[in-house]
């Protein structure tokens, strides 16, 4: 992950209606440089600064960010999202509550330690990263050996990464590096909704889509050695 520059999130075709909302965003979204700029500093951006500070990756509509920000009061929330659409659809979100403990980050989850310092993040959610299904695409799968060294580096040990994806061969994928990252899995099953850790779940945008088709949820947890 290391020499790809932040600029490379800018791809995107832009001015799009949601680029143009952002202003409305000020103090809910960062994009890119101001990201960067807050690198070590994300907790005085909260109403409480001495909560832990959460992540959650590829926010999509919100819908889980919602419920964490509301659900855990006790911990802040950054929540990263590439694409305007959804970055601006999770802010609203925790705007129209008023929430004191969430903010939306635009940039390229891969790229992490460039706007967080060393052990500045806890936990981390990843739910239904894009599945690349080709084998020519894996290599843009989120979930990768370096992914791991870069959240390593800006977690605190004891803390996680829960994974769930609707893909048995992304999770088998995942799974095959398990030896080679330093974190250790403490949960995983390959039928969520049948497991333990069901009552505990909240059902995203995109599980609930995989749930109507009658689909597996795979879910695993990493914990940070
Ligand atoms: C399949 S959706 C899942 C959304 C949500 N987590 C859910 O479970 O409903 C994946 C989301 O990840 C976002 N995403 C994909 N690649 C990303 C990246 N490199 N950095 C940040 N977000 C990314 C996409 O824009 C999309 O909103």
């Amino acid at each position: 992950m290391k020499g790809i520059q932040f600029s490379q999130t800018n791809k995107i075709p832009s001015p799009n209606i949601y680029v143009q909302m952002l202003p409305e965003y000020k103090g809910w979204v960062y994009v890119d440089q101001e990201a960067v700029d807050l690198k070590g500093h994300w907790s005085e951006q909260f109403v409480n600064p001495v909560l832990p500070l959460d992540l959650e990756i590829g926010c999509g509509n919100g819908f889980f960010f919602e419920h964490l920000s509301v659900s855990e009061p006790d911990r802040n929330h950054v929540g990263i999202e590439i694409k305007y659409k959804p970055l601006i659809q999770t802010a609203r979100r925790v705007r129209k509550l008023n929430s004191s403990n969430a903010k939306a980050i635009r940039y390229h989850a891969g790229l992490v330690s460039e706007i967080f310092a060393s052990s500045e993040i806890d936990n981390v959610h990843v739910h239904f990263p894009d599945p690349w299904p080709r084998k020519k695409q894996w290599k843009h799968r989120l979930l990768q050996p370096g992914f791991f060294e870069e959240m390593h580096g800006i977690q605190k040990p004891g803390t996680w990464v829960d994974f769930k994806t609707d893909s048995q061969d992304y999770f088998d994928f995942v799974l095959k590096f398990k030896e080679k990252i330093p974190y250790e899995i403490i949960r995983l099953t390959r039928d969520l909704h049948q497991s333990e850790w069901k009552a505990g779940n909240f059902e995203t945008a995109f599980e609930r889509l995989f749930l109507k088709q009658n689909l597996p949820i795979y879910y695993c947890r990493f914990q940070r050695k």
